[in-house]
């Protein structure tokens, strides 16, 4: 499939989840075999937040995170661009505050969060610099980020059978929601930098105590990171 180019990117994208909203939720929990959930979990612990802290869900479609985040008390703003999958998030995401805006340029205050996560999403910006830079700016200092993505893993013969699972099966299965999109799922990995460069991209921003955790023998990964 071709992949769109960062001019058009931002409109394919917002108009491609606009469409599978309904169904995104069932696709991911088919697809994970309800791993998602786990993972969000991890993501939310490594994090260690107290009851009562302030955190940013960036990008966070049905809202998995903010419900996540509101469990444990914590107070969570979920931003997003898509108006589907926002409709989708209310309900769920009891206490926290949703916002329809534009990961590149958030309309938030500086240093006015302890955390931002971020779910499967970095794949879908149309550059990582901005919203990197985004996320440093409305961190307190100390605040932390903790990014969950998918990724390969390194072993060749898992890469074999995450291959054939990842590009050929989910977007067999995918025909049935929306053949377009769970085609551009597994494409869309080609945007993903290196995870030396993914790093390096956050450091640069002033991010720093980076760490890369392997998920599932590192079909997805947890960045995580101070400011
Ligand atoms: C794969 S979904 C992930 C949703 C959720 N974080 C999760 O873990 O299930 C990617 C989300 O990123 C959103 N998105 C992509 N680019 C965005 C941007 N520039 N600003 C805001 N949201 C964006 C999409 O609308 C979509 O809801």
């Amino acid at each position: 499939m071709n992949i769109p180019d960062a001019g058009s990117k931002a409109a394919v994208v917002e108009a491609m989840f606009d469409r599978i909203a309904p169904r995104y939720d069932l696709m991911n929990r088919l697809m994970t075999f309800g791993m998602d959930r786990f993972w969000r979990r991890q993501a939310v612990q490594a994090l260690a937040l107290p009851p009562g802290s302030r955190a940013l869900d960036l990008a966070c479609g049905t809202g998995d995170f903010c419900a996540e985040l509101a469990r444990i008390g914590v107070g969570v703003v979920g931003l997003d661009f898509s108006a589907a999958m926002l409709r989708v998030a209310g309900p769920r995401s009891t206490g926290a505050t949703l916002v329809r805006a534009d990961a590149l340029r958030l309309p938030l205050h500086d240093q006015s969060f302890d955390a931002v996560v971020s779910g499967f999403a970095l794949r879908n910006f149309a550059n990582l610099e901005d919203p990197f830079r985004e996320c440093f700016r409305v961190l307190k200092s100390g605040g932390k980020i903790a990014l969950l993505e998918v990724d390969t893993p390194t072993s060749s013969l898992l890469r074999v059978g995450h291959r054939a699972y990842f590009h050929h099966l989910v977007p067999l299965i995918g025909r049935l929601i929306d053949h377009e999109a769970y085609s551009y799922l597994p494409a869309s990995t080609e945007y993903l930098p290196d995870e030396a460069r993914l790093l390096e991209m956050l450091a640069r921003v002033g991010f720093r105590g980076l760490k890369k955790r392997r998920l599932l023998a590192g079909a997805v990964q947890l960045i995580s990171a101070s400011r």
